[in-house]
């Protein structure tokens, strides 16, 4: 089978790994790639991820059977509908179903309308209005701009002065929209679904991502700072009741709704004291939780993909060992940073690593060329043992300028 994955980054460099070891896929390319990908893959650093037309032209001629999209951007500019019109299978939503990440507003309302647990929120689409609402509301208050954001367009307002200095951020005019939510209390953790249509089966394996920049989840909301799983002490109980009040339900909403979902849908949820609440959707797979669970999946992705497409069961199986991933990322990011600080001491072991931010200078050395710049992966019998790895291994990159947090995974160590 011949399958192109779509996408530059670290997630995509671990959709790679994986689909180049099942026995299904005989010829992997990869639009645009990136330079570390090499060794795995054809990559196509020419085109564009937002060209559509000539991912179009490409996978046309080259015969492609599978398309697999992994980031928001080209699902939500509707290159599963593109391609799909010219009868090629592709893994990942299409415009209308991404909506789900693409749009804070819809997600809410469908979610509302299906009662699936989230927080309380009211949509409020002019400045005036927003003033007038933070005057009183209740504090801390989350404000979520509507649109495609990596990330960074949540802010959560402890006072009453930040939460009007969010409506200055959030409305540069005075029509924007805005979703003004509740604040939720509890531990955050990430799971991946695959879906196609009512059809929902999530991933057996829990991952936890570290939104904050800094140490102690301080800082601003990023990316993505590392991530792991499994989450020993969000037990199988919890990913229960999130496949029962979430997953299904979700899944069902869009299908009643003439929705055609087919791909990986990234369920965010916070434990609360109420039980598992949505933080948000995203209509692929997380990064880094990707790189992690990906990691740790002893089963075939592209076998997943086929049976998800027919509606059988999908077999799942995990290795026993835990899997930690610490980030690397510029020095300044989630704001300005600088690109083309030299990268070393990975190459050797790029198995160990997936890249997000990294490309080749003309001295053929590697180069940052983005905000997160490199995963560091460990693997070990004990969230503990893959810490202590994936530390080893943030400590043999040699970079000025890079920075990371010191305590991914720790949450689990506590408990
Ligand atoms: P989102 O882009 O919606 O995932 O939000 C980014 C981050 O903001 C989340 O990962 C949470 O850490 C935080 N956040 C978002 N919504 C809430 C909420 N209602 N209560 C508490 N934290 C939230
Ligand atoms: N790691 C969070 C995300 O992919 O959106």
């Amino acid at each position: 089978m011949k399958t192109l994955v779509i996408g530059s980054g670290g997630r995509e460099h671990a959709i790679a790994q994986k689909l180049k070891q099942s026995k299904h896929v005989t010829h992997l390319d990869v639009i645009p790639g990136n330079d570390a990908m090499t060794a795995i893959a054809t990559i196509h650093p020419e085109i564009a991820e937002n060209d559509h037309e000539a991912i179009l032209n490409f996978a046309k001629t080259n015969e492609i059977d599978w398309v697999i999209i992994g980031p928001e951007q080209p699902l939500t500019e509707g290159l599963t509908d593109l391609l799909s019109e010219s009868e090629i299978s592709v893994f990942g939503p299409n415009k209308a179903a991404a909506q789900i990440e693409g749009s804070k507003a819809f997600a809410k309302a469908l979610m509302e309308k299906y009662q699936i647990p989230t927080a309380d929120y009211r949509e409020i689409d002019s400045k005036t209005e927003a003033l007038k609402y933070v005057q009183d509301c209740e504090l801390p208050i989350v404000l979520k701009k509507d649109g495609l954001a990596a990330g960074k367009g949540v802010i959560i307002a402890q006072t009453r002065q930040e939460a009007l200095d969010a409506v200055d951020t959030l409305y540069p005019n005075e029509n924007e929209k805005v979703v003004f939510e509740t604040f939720l209390e509890g531990e955050e953790f990430s799971v991946m679904t695959f879906v196609n249509g009512s059809y929902a089966v999530p991933f057996e394996t829990i991952a936890q991502d570290h939104k904050r920049a800094f140490d102690q989840d301080k800082g601003p909301n990023t990316g993505g700072m590392g991530a792991y799983c499994p989450v020993p002490h969000i037990g199988e109980d919890v990913l229960r009741q999130t496949n029962e009040r979430i997953a299904q339900p979700i899944a069902h909403a869009l299908e009643k709704e003439g929705y055609d979902y087919f791909g990986i849908l990234y369920i965010g949820a916070i434990l609360t004291k109420e039980g598992p609440k949505v933080i948000e959707f995203n209509a692929r797979f997380g990064d880094p939780e990707a790189q992690v669970l990906l990691t740790r999946l002893e089963s075939d992705l592209m076998e997943h993909i086929l049976e998800l497409k027919e509606k059988q069961p999908i077999s799942q199986q995990w290795k026993q060992d835990a899997v930690v991933g610490v980030m690397l990322a510029s020095k300044g990011y989630p704001a300005a940073y600088d690109k083309g600080s030299l990268v070393s001491g990975f190459e050797t072991d790029l198995e160990h690593y997936f890249v997000s931010g990294l490309k080749r200078d003309a001295n053929q050395s590697f180069v940052t060329s983005g905000g997160r710049v490199i995963l560091a992966i460990g693997e070990g019998d004990s969230i503990e043992a893959a810490q202590k790895k994936a530390y080893e291994r943030v400590t043999k990159i040699e970079s000025d300028g890079l920075f990371y947090r010191k305590d991914i995974a720790n949450k689990a160590l506590k408990s």
